[in-house]
């Protein structure tokens, strides 16, 4: 039993110490997970879209969501373990949430990434981080399976 677990803490290392090397190649650290996160969520408040549903749920939280962020991006990251939230039920009951606002957000993420990421490799591991998990909470919060049902009669 005890040799189990010594395994499985070691194999937990061997990943943590994969990722942290794989970012440092990519230049990604604590200091630029924490320069992404504040240049996004400020440019997220002043998006036209995307602003006004953040801020009326967020209003007077802001400094925890954002520290929530930096510790949800950087345990991705550095799979530290570190961020041990649902997203999906942060996402619930956000008002005026429709899918049409996660190719927004994805956008804005790409734009604030062209401007600030220490390389195109850097960059196209955000993207694709953020484009699964965009789609996995799309289909968390909107998928209707009813909508595939083959017998449905058109509307
Ligand atoms: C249309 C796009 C999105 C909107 C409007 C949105 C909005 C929000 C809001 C309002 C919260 C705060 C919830 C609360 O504390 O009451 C939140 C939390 C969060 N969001 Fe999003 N979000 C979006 C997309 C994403 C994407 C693409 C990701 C991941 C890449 C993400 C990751 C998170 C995480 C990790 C939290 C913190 C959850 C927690 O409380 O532990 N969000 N989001």
């Amino acid at each position: 039993m005890d040799t189990e677990i010594q395994g499985r803490a070691a194999h937990v290392a061997a990943i943590r110490e994969r990722a942290e090397a794989d970012m440092k190649a990519m230049g990604i650290d604590e200091a630029f997970i924490d320069r992404l996160v504040d240049t996004f969520y400020e440019r997220v408040l002043q998006h036209p879209a995307l602003g006004p549903v953040f801020d009326a749920r967020l209003s007077g939280r802001w400094p925890e969501h954002m520290q929530k962020m930096k510790s949800f991006w950087s345990s991705v990251a550095f799979r530290s373990g570190a961020y041990g939230g649902k997203p999906v039920q942060a996402h619930t009951g956000v008002a005026n949430m429709s899918p049409d606002l996660f190719p927004q957000w994805l956008v804005l993420f790409s734009e604030t990434l062209d401007d600030i990421a220490p390389n195109p490799e850097a960059k196209a591991w955000f993207m694709a981080t953020a484009e699964r998990i965009a789609r996995s909470l799309t289909l968390s919060l909107f998928y209707n399976p009813a909508l595939d049902d083959p017998h449905r009669k058109p509307a």
